[in-house]
């Protein structure tokens, strides 16, 4: 695809994403705030999906990873030990011409020359280190004493808690640790929709091991993450794997795979797998003074594990899950015209609608009653849209144009006006195909069971 056709794409997944309730602007009414975003009706819903699924994956159906919800604020010093607060830093110039401060790594160059991406100036200040990180005051007085971070990264509330979770939790090594939360960085330049932001949310998990053990059960993870983005529809030939080479690797860690996803924008980031070795609970037991090494019962050792670290983006995977389903595809209508059909093909269990219901007229109380009746059986299982508004086709297309993948009408024949033999049934239309079959109402709940799990 060419580039304009790319930017194109974005622009249309962009405005659906507005149109339709999923994602909007933070504080749109005043204009606006970069880097933030909100997430509407139908976003909130994509996203519990993401995160009950990664969470029901790297959690729930293992016996070696257990959860954690950390505080966003933590104690000072857990940023000076983890090297936050002296290295995490982006290189920034400003613009002398314009006044706009970018990140100098990101800018265009012409014969090496970085120039300003804004305005075409190469009048730049020379780079300064800028630190990513939010500040804050715990209490009432704004001093040096009080300053407080938002975290940006949820990994470290898990390591200065390693000894409290290994304490309660009774696991032997290898075991996990996993956070879903949100995390904040002070970014420069955000760009790509909600590709990079200032607030975010990542789901990472910190796995404990032997060191003996570390390379092997990375590549583990690596085979995981992997299985994980296939099954909510992230194909594997649209995933790259980067190997970070030696010198572009943090210096503590031994191997780096970065998993990226061919976004219309390029081909990004979006999610870290390290062996981060035993690095962070080396410093935070050397800053606190509290030793958070691990007792092994066999062999009687007491050693500081080394840690795996798989860290994903919730923001930038739900970003790829919409450029992976955005669809337009012509069709012909109910009366022979071409027309254009947008999709978003969801994985059904990524879906925020599993199905819409909908009585085939408005004015027929037996049919509106006999759907708001199916859809209040399915309520407490899936998230319904009861919709009698406007002709069959213009509300399949509704649905289609958010990823429904199941939509049910009830008809004449439902309600026996047209014999016995259909009786209790409905047409079940599908979103990819638009294949329509008949199925028994009392079939519904586990044929969407099926579908959604
Ligand atoms: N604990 C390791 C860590 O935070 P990272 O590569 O800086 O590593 C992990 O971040 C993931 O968090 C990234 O792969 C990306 O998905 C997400 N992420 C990082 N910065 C982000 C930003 N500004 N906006 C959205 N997502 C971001």
């Amino acid at each position: 695809m060419s580039e304009d056709s790319n930017a194109l794409r974005m622009e249309k997944i962009v405005s659906l994403c507005k149109r339709r309730g999923f994602i909007f602007q933070s504080s749109e009414i005043y204009g606006g705030l970069n880097g933030f975003w909100d997430y509407g009706p139908l976003g909130v819903e994509l996203k519990r999906n993401l995160k009950n699924f990664w969470w029901r994956r790297v959690v729930h159906e293992r016996d070696d990873v257990v959860g954690l919800d950390g505080s966003i604020i933590m104690n000072r010093a857990v940023w000076r030990a983890s090297g936050h607060e002296e290295t995490f830093s982006d290189p920034m110039v400003d613009c002398r011409a314009c006044k706009i401060r970018h990140r100098v790594d990101q800018l265009p160059t012409k014969d090496n020359v970085p120039y300003c991406s804004a305005c075409g100036s190469d009048d730049l200040t020379p780079p300064r280190a800028f630190n990513l990180m939010f500040k804050s005051f715990a209490g009432p007085l704004e001093n040096d004493e009080n300053l407080v971070y938002l975290r940006p990264e949820t990994a470290q509330s898990i390591f200065v808690q390693f000894k409290n979770v290994l304490d309660t939790s009774r696991k032997k090594l290898p075991f996990g640790i996993a956070q879903i939360g949100k995390a904040f960085r002070n970014e420069i330049n955000p760009r790509n929709f909600i590709f990079r932001s200032r607030e975010f949310e990542q789901m990472e998990v910190e796995y404990f091991c032997k060191e003996p053990d570390g390379l092997k059960i990375l590549d583990t993870w690596l085979e995981e993450r992997l299985r994980f983005y296939q099954d909510i529809g992230i194909p594997r030939t649209k995933i790259h794997i980067h190997e970070i080479p030696d010198g572009e690797r943090a210096f503590y860690s031994k191997k780096t795979y970065d998993l990226e996803y061919e976004f219309p924008f390029g081909i990004q980031e979006l999610e870290g797998i390290a062996y981060r070795t035993d690095y962070d609970l080396s410093q935070h037991a050397q800053a606190s003074g509290k030793p958070l090494d691990y007792f092994e019962e066999e062999t009687k050792q007491r050693f500081v594990p080394h840690v795996i670290e798989p860290s994903a983006g919730v923001d930038r995977t739900i970003l790829a899950l919409l450029c992976q389903a955005f669809d337009e595809e012509t069709i012909a209508n109910d009366v022979g015209k071409a027309e254009t059909r947008t999709i978003l093909h969801f994985h059904p269990r990524m879906a925020p609608i599993k199905c819409g219901i909908f009585p085939l007229l408005k004015n027929k109380s037996e049919l509106t009653s006999k759907a708001r009746e199916i859809a209040a059986s399915l309520r407490s299982q899936f998230t319904i849209f009861y919709d009698e508004a406007g002709a069959i086709g213009r509300r399949y297309r509704r649905q289609d144009e958010i990823g429904t993948p199941f939509c049910v009408t009830v008809d004449f024949d439902t309600i026996g006006e047209n014999g016995p033999s259909l009786k209790d049934t409905v047409t079940l239309r599908h979103r990819d195909s638009m294949k329509q079959e008949r199925i028994a109402i009392s079939e519904l709940k586990s044929f969407l069971m099926q579908a959604v799990d």
